[in-house]
């Protein structure tokens, strides 16, 4: 198959798996490479060595293209994008920040760079600093999704910009990519489809829910990490979401701050009383999500823990592996663009 996207990082399938910290794992990745797509390895959790170590073993699964992400609002991003950068990792994609610096290290090595844009404004930014790709993220998708949905997002930014864009957000199956591709996208991008697959590192108890989960069983809030994000709609959910916060309760919970910072603690402490109410809550919000969120995929607790979930869950019923579901998708498209012509006549 031929798309810009194709043409830019030299794969086969215009089908990504977004990077999702926690499930986007070297093994996980180099399955998608090796399928035909192109994964994106996750860094956000991840210190600099773990981020130098993954990179490294992406390399031993896979000789195809990979990419890797730098959530630029996580703590150690510049960290980790400085690892990425120093690898040659051939594309990089960043979210949640400006990626203009990067954007130029990573083209001075010759790698191509991608961004993941919710809106028109972060889109038009990321391809004046010189981003080759955009990645769309719409209302449906799991995570930190934008306001609008993807059917109205795509089209829109489309119009707007000159690189490729890659649609994020409500895609599991062949339908979906045409549709993307009708949009004007020139791919998709799935995370919740690649997180139920055989090779995902997700707890097998998510994999369970996912299967049983419909459209409607997700919840958009910003009561989770501070940041609007989708998530499976759970007792552990609504515990969270129900959390009042106050700089008291901040100062309780700057020990687990300063573990996901990696700053010592009575720095991080006195930075607090000095940092102001909002945030100082900002902060508690990030370690109380990023708490819930690994108690949820990596221990399948959805009693307290909370998982990112996107509402295209309700359109997954199976747990097959990447190159299924690749193969699937494929196969899906083309019979559908082949049966199209009858509805014309
Ligand atoms: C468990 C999980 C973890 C995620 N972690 C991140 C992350 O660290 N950074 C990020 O930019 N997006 C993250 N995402 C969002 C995905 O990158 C992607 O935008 C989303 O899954 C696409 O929508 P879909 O789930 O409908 O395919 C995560 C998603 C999931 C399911």
């Amino acid at each position: 198959m031929k798309t810009r996207i194709t043409e830019l990082f030299d794969i086969p399938y215009p089908i990504l798996l977004s990077g999702m910290s926690w499930i986007s794992t070297p093994e996980l990745v180099a399955a998608v490479c090796n399928a035909g797509g192109l994964g994106i390895l996750a860094t956000g959790i991840l210190s600099a060595d773990q981020t130098l170590e993954y990179v490294q073993r992406t390399r031993e699964l896979t000789d195809k293209p990979f990419a890797a992400n730098v959530t630029l609002y996580f703590p150690g991003a510049e960290r980790n994008a400085r690892v990425l950068i120093e690898e040659k990792v051939p594309i990089i994609n960043y979210a949640l920040g400006k990626g203009d610096k990067i954007t130029e290290a990573v083209h001075a090595y010759g790698g191509k760079v991608m961004a993941t844009v919710t809106n028109a404004r972060h889109a038009l930014a990321a391809q004046r600093d010189g981003a080759d790709a955009l990645i769309a993220t719409g209302h449906e998708a799991a995570g930190h999704g934008g306001e609008v949905t993807s059917l109205v997002l795509v089209p829109s930014l489309v119009r707007q910009v000159k690189i490729p864009v890659i649609a994020a957000g409500g895609f599991a199956d062949g339908r979906g990519l045409l549709a993307a591709l009708s949009l004007g996208a020139d791919g998709i991008s799935m995370g919740t489809r690649f997180m139920s697959t055989v090779e995902s590192p997700v707890n097998e108890v998510q994999k369970q829910a996912c299967r049983a989960s419909k459209v409607e069983d997700t919840l958009y809030t910003n009561r989770v990490d501070g940041l609007y994000a989708r998530v499976m709609k759970t007792e552990g959910a609504l515990r969270v979401m129900r959390k009042r916060l106050n700089p008291i309760s901040v100062l309780f919970l700057s020990r687990k701050i300063a573990k996901l910072l990696g700053f010592p603690w009575m720095k991080l402490a006195m930075g607090i009383l000095l940092s102001g109410y909002r945030k100082s809550i900002q902060m508690a919000r990030m370690a109380i999500g990023f708490e819930a969120f690994q108690s949820a995929t990596i221990d399948g607790d959805n009693a307290r823990g909370v998982l990112p979930l996107g509402q295209v869950t309700g359109l997954i019923e199976d747990t097959p592996t990447v190159q299924e579901v690749i193969d699937r998708i494929m196969a899906e498209a083309s019979e559908i663009l082949a049966a199209l012509p009858d509805r014309f006549q």
